[in-house]
């Protein structure tokens, strides 16, 4: 048995996740899988309401009892400093350690490249996301705050242990997918006492993944060579703010945010799942929501169960979407939030309709 948790969060969140809750629970069932869905209600709703963003205690229940969450997104103009964000969704990364985060930039079909003569077979990589380090640790503060002479510091923090950590997350992960060559990319030659840690042990990495080549690139230039040369790169492994840009760029050559998924990863700990996009504030309640990127996510959940022919049927119920044109209009369809999840649930059942896993 599985214990699932759900969080729709704001926004389009609450458009998304469900269908992707609907899917694994019907998943479940036609394959007898025994995956248990329960919601929770943590957002800016909840937050503006009674304070509540995520209890200490709803945590821990979390990393003992649930081998996986499926979240939405969070973000409302309501909370203009996201701080309900923070204490939800930064928290679950890091305080359940979730050192991956894996994104996968894929293209789906050659027409959604916006990239003259670029299509799937260039498109195609998986980015390794430091998760719990990084600029995002929230170090630092202000000082003389409203005056004129105001500071403002936020720290990068990186230790050996999750820089190395990441580093070969990222390098097993290539050779176990039969990968030669993976990219580290910093910016040591600004940085100098972060990147030099980085390159220190990406160094010594080399020299125990000798079957691998272990290359650098900086980041700036990564940035170029992702948009000039995308089939450069199958396996990049880089920070928790460079991975952030870099996979936004990555859904913008693949499609879009619409399409783009990610997973939050400790090998062996619960996991969390969520669409690399955000609540979308612009479009909430317009049925324009892409729950596309919310399906390749469940596929990704699948597999961290070890439901991998699961995941493979998500995602081919994903392409007969994507060959019929059954899509949103972010990428080039006509139909709505709702239509396309019908049309994905109706295929997922039609191919799970077979034998049992
Ligand atoms: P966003 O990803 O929400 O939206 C960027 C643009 O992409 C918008 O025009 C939006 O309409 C479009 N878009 C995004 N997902 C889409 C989908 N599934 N289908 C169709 N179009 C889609 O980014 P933003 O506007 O910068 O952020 C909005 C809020 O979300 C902010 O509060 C931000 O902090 C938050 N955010 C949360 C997460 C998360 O929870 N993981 C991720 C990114 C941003
Ligand atoms: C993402 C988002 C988050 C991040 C925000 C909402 C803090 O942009 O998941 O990519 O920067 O990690
Ligand atoms: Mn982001």
């Amino acid at each position: 048995m599985a214990r699932i948790a759900v969080i729709p969060g704001d926004g389009i969140g609450k458009e998304v996740a469900p269908e992707g809750a609907r899917l694994l629970e019907r998943l479940g069932q036609l394959r007898g899988l025994d995956l248990q869905l329960e919601f929770f209600d943590y957002g800016a709703d909840r937050f503006l309401r009674d304070g509540t963003t995520l209890p200490p205690e709803q945590l821990e229940a979390f990393r003992e009892g649930y081998q996986a969450i499926l979240f939405g997104a969070v973000g409302d103009p309501r909370v203009p400093d996201s701080r309900h964000a923070r204490e939800i969704l930064l928290a679950l990364r890091f305080q359940l350690d979730l050192y991956v985060n894996l994104r996968p930039v894929r293209l789906l079909a050659d027409r959604f490249s916006p990239l003259v003569g670029k299509g799937r077979k260039e498109i195609d990589a998986t980015f390794f996301r430091e998760n719990t380090e990084g600029v995002y640790v929230d170090v630092g503060g202000t000082f003389k705050q409203g005056t004129p002479d105001e500071i403002a510091v936020n720290e990068d923090v990186n230790s050996r242990k999750g820089v190395e950590r990441i580093c070969r997350a990222a390098l097993e992960y290539a050779r176990k997918r039969g990968e030669k060559t993976v990219w580290m990319s910093d910016k040591s030659n600004a940085m100098r006492h972060a990147g030099g840690l980085w390159q220190r042990v990406w160094k010594e990495l080399a020299r125990e993944y000798e079957d691998l080549e272990l290359r650098h690139m900086y980041v700036d230039v990564l940035a170029m060579q992702m948009v000039l040369k995308p089939e450069m790169f199958r396996v990049v492994v880089t920070n928790n703010l460079f991975g952030d840009i870099l996979t936004d760029l990555g859904a913008g050559i693949s499609g879009g945010l619409g399409f783009s998924a990610s997973a939050n990863l400790n090998p062996g700990k619960i996991g969390l799942f969520e669409p690399v996009h955000g609540s979308a504030p612009d479009i909430v309640g317009t049925g324009r929501a892409n729950p596309i990127a919310t399906f390749l996510t469940c596929a990704l959940l699948l597999e961290h169960l070890g439901h991998d022919a699961e995941a493979r049927l998500v995602e081919q119920a994903v392409d007969l979407a994507v060959e019929k044109n059954v899509l949103t209009p972010d990428v080039g369809g006509t139909n709505s939030t709702s239509e396309v999840a019908a049309f994905v649930h109706a295929e997922v059942e039609r191919l799970a309709g077979g034998s049992a896993s």
